[in-house]
């Protein structure tokens, strides 16, 4: 909701600030408008979460960030008591880091590209900012996306290169294969196609008292391991088994791919594509791989 109110010089505590403008010398100063946001917190992993309330200026063109950004300044709730500043990522501030992933008015989205204007047209009232749901909660909006990256290790999405010395130009890649690539080297990381996805469930676990770090490490691993390995690592196996040098590995990729976990549990619900913010074609590798992983499992009958 935006609030307008009526400027009193007067600074009672539980109101936000009266803003600069107000200040005017023609005694004809526009009256201040706040923005409400509700933010659900949680002080640690594993604690409860709870709401909490700011109401911080209005300015024209602020994204998600500014209103953290001014949450953080501020330090203080809606009813006016001093609250510890809200914990959330960001880096790029330009929708390439992935880092700030979260659920703005009950939408997985980048927190850096998602306008207050916009979000205040799809729900005047109040934003309400949420924790992404599939990840484990380190503090307020900040989650352990850990898992996202294990999925992208279980695909080996990278180019296999063993050594440092000078390999020469690359192989030539057609300009065809390029558009084709493209777009799926556009991923950023960010994880809202798993947050979307009914397969993708979460996974949080809690160290033992008597368990040491690798015991737990290794226990992590394997609960990721029989867990769906994500609609963002499957079109970057894709991604790589296209390429001339990374289709060195690529049997490695469908054997991961077809491991528990793997394409066989992707529903074809088809949310993943409808919440990338990149419009990666996704249902466009997760249809590639199904068909890559059927003619390899063809294939190695034969080959016995
Ligand atoms: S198409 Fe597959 S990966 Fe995408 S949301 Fe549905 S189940 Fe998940
Ligand atoms: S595929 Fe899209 S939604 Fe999924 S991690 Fe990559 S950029 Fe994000
Ligand atoms: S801050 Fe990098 S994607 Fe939003």
């Amino acid at each position: 909701m935006i609030r307008s109110v009526e400027s009193t010089g007067h600074h009672d505590g539980g109101q936000p600030s009266q803003s600069p403008a107000d200040h005017g010398g023609n005694g004809h100063s526009a009256p201040q408008r706040f923005v409400r946001v509700r933010i659900l917190r949680q002080d640690a992993p594993g604690e409860e979460s709870y709401w909490e309330r700011f109401e911080i200026p209005y300015v024209a063109n602020m994204n998600v960030i500014s209103i953290l950004q001014q949450v953080a300044a501020q330090a203080k709730s809606r009813d006016g008591r001093r609250v510890a500043p809200v914990a959330w990522d960001c880096n790029c501030l330009e929708e390439v880091c992935g880092s700030c992933t979260m659920l703005i008015n009950g939408r997985t989205r980048m927190a850096c590209s998602a306008l207050v204007d916009r979000l205040l047209d799809e729900s005047a009232d109040e934003i309400e900012l949420r924790p992404m749901s599939k990840f484990p909660v380190v503090r307020d909006l900040v989650v352990d996306r850990g898992r996202l990256f294990h999925s992208l290790e279980r695909v080996k999405a990278w180019v296999p290169v063993d050594d440092s010395y000078d390999h020469g130009p690359g192989p030539r890649i057609s300009p065809e294969n390029q558009e084709d690539a493209y777009p799926l080297a556009t991923c950023i990381s960010c994880g809202c196609c798993l947050e979307a996805c009914p397969q993708f469930t979460k996974i949080e676990l809690v160290r033992r008292e008597d368990e040491s770090a690798d015991d737990f490490e290794a226990r992590r691993t394997a609960a990721f391991d029989a867990g769906f390995v994500g609609a963002h690592a499957i079109s970057q196996a894709m991604l790589f088994n296209g390429h001339p040098t990374g289709k060195m590995i690529a049997d490695e990729r469908l054997t991961a791919l077809t491991a528990q976990g793997g394409i066989q549990m992707c529903g074809n619900a088809q949310n993943c594509v409808a919440v990338c913010p990149k419009s990666i074609p996704l249902t466009r590798s997760i249809a590639r791989a199904g068909r890559a992983a059927t003619v390899w499992a063809i294939r190695k009958i034969f080959d016995r």
